[in-house]
């Protein structure tokens, strides 16, 4: 997918102003690039009323995710700080799930670091804890936080 690029503006704008510096986990415009080429990632922009930007608009989030036999990963998912806990979030979930159904996904799959707030909401969503890597990630003062893989079994 090579996809306008004003909708990579969009996206990364929203990439630079959710993810906190600390815990490196924000990706390049080129990473985004290039895992939207190999064919099987897709996105969706949201705006502020959880619906797909106009032209031109900002975007209020965004989600990244990649589709493989029976299962969809989702890689990237981020609300700007500006416009957070007003439900975006939930509705850009509910949008995965069905879209990845319809691309004949069985279950969501998502990494998310210990200790993110974002866990209450994966949680109240269906998503169940299926395993943990133990200090994968390193913060930007060295410090490890492990992984945790949460599945959400698509009806
Ligand atoms: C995770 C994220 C996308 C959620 O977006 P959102 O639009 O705020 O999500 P919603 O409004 O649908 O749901 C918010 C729920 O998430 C949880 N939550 C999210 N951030 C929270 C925080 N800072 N403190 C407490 N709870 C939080 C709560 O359960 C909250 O529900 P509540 O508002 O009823 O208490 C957003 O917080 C974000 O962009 N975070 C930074 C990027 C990130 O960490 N992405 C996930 C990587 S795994």
């Amino acid at each position: 997918m090579n996809p306008p690029a004003d909708d990579l503006d969009r996206l990364m704008a929203v990439m630079a102003a959710a993810f906190d510096p600390e815990y490196g986990e924000a990706w390049t415009r080129r990473q985004v690039e290039d895992a939207l080429l190999l064919g099987n990632c897709t996105y969706e922009l949201i705006d502020d009323c959880g619906n797909p930007p106009a032209i031109g608009c900002a975007a209020a989030g965004f989600s990244l995710s990649r589709h493989g036999y029976e299962e969809e990963e989702l890689l990237l998912f981020a609300v700007d700080p500006k416009h957070r806990r007003k439900g975006l979030g939930a509705r850009m979930l509910v949008s995965l799930a069905e879209a990845a159904k319809s691309r004949g996904a069985h279950r969501l799959l998502l990494e998310m670091r210990r200790g993110n707030p974002a866990e209450s909401l994966y949680r109240t969503f269906g998503f169940q804890p299926i395993g943990e890597r133990p200090n994968y990630y390193r913060t930007l003062h060295g410090d490890r936080i492990d992984a945790i893989t949460f599945a959400f079994v698509l009806e």
